[in-house]
């Protein structure tokens, strides 16, 4: 590797996720307004750029690449951008992955798999038809059942993530578990994050998973597992369900310690922490510059990475700590 990236605080950035597209065909009552204005398409960065951005991040030794959205599977031939970044599989790129919301799933899974993708993240926050119409605002189960179904099929590890939150879905931790489980998938439980303004109270509904975990820890044997992805989950094995229950606690635990990622926009900004607004701007260092300005951006990236996020909520502030909704960023 060239000039690993490396930021002021001695943390090695070796993981991209790109978010593909701010768009989505649902609105998660907690990632979304009912109303949202997106991106114009013209400002949207092309595949070819994408790749070059990527190939930029590869070259400096970045091993894992994530896409995300919005939903990345709403983006016109996006088969396409996941062919051409699949290419660099076993040649610096370690693992391509995906979090999708999972409504478009069952018509690519096979090309997803095909493409190199080994595990995908699917978010579900709910087994309950009339619930998962509720939260997502306009999205089917049996679309999200069907992709999971194919996905299955087509021999990609999938783990499920799902918001915790209470009064809306806390009474379906457990079910939720044992189904994934059942199916020889993970579940993932996350704490909500106080991003944009969204469809609900995040006061009223956020669920510390610490306590949770605590609950959970007297009616389930929990072994903490050392894997980690060096994302931001801690993982236990329950022995009861034979499966891999994890914890993204954002809110009562920080984990920025050691955070090994940055996140491109669909508009080529790169957002150097989920949690804060410092970003550089890479579209115009490529279009203005080339591949040097880009290079260039990237070490001056390095400079100013946030040493972390510090979410509150707090019904004492009425804004929410971002503007942005997660939709940017990709998560
Ligand atoms: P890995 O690639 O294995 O780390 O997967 P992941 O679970 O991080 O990825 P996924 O896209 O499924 O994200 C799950 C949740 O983790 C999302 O809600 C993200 O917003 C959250 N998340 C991911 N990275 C970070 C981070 O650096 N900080 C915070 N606060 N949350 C994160
Ligand atoms: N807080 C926490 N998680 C969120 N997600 C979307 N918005 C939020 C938020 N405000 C989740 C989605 C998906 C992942 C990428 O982020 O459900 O699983
Ligand atoms: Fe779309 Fe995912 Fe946000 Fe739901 S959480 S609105 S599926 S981007």
């Amino acid at each position: 590797v060239a000039r690993p990236l490396v930021d002021r605080f001695g943390r090695h950035i070796s993981y991209l996720r790109i978010s593909v597209t701010d768009r989505c065909d649902f609105r998660c009552v907690y990632c979304m307004a009912e109303d949202m204005t997106f991106l114009p398409k013209k400002d949207v960065l092309s595949f070819e750029e994408i790749e070059t951005i990527a190939t930029a991040f590869i070259r400096r030794g970045t091993t894992r690449i994530r896409l995300t959205g919005g939903e990345p599977l709403v983006r016109r031939d996006i088969i396409d951008l996941v062919n051409t970044l699949g290419s660099h599989l076993g040649n610096g790129l370690d693992e391509l992955t995906l979090t999708t919301n999972g409504s478009q799933l069952a018509k690519h899974a096979q090309a997803l798999a095909a493409a190199g993708i080994r595990r995908i993240n699917v978010s579900l926050d709910t087994l309950d038809t009339e619930r998962f119409a509720a939260i997502t605002r306009r999205g089917r189960l049996a679309d999200v059942m069907a992709g999971i179904d194919a996905a299955q099929a087509s021999g990609l590890e999938l783990k499920i993530n799902m918001v915790a939150m209470r009064g809306v879905n806390d009474d379906e931790i457990e079910p939720m578990m044992a189904w994934a489980h059942g199916r020889g998938m993970g579940l993932t439980l996350i704490e909500g994050m106080p991003l944009g303004e969204v469809g609900i109270d995040r006061v009223d509904s956020y669920l510390p998973l610490r306590e949770l975990h605590d609950n959970l820890a007297r009616r389930y044997t929990l072994t903490r597992l050392a894997k980690r992805t060096g994302g931001p989950a801690r993982y236990d094995h329950v022995a009861e369900t034979g499966g891999v229950l994890g914890f993204i606690t954002p809110m009562s635990h920080n984990f920025c310690e050691s955070c090994n990622r940055v996140r491109l926009t669909a508009t080529g900004q790169l957002f150097l922490c989920l949690g804060q607004e410092d970003q550089v701007n890479l579209r115009d260092a490529l279009r203005e510059g080339g591949e040097a300005a880009l290079d260039a951006a990237l070490d001056h990236a390095m400079l100013i990475k946030p040493k972390g996020h510090d979410f509150v909520i707090d019904r004492a502030r009425a804004e929410p700590a971002l503007g942005r909704h997660m939709s940017v960023t990709g998560g």
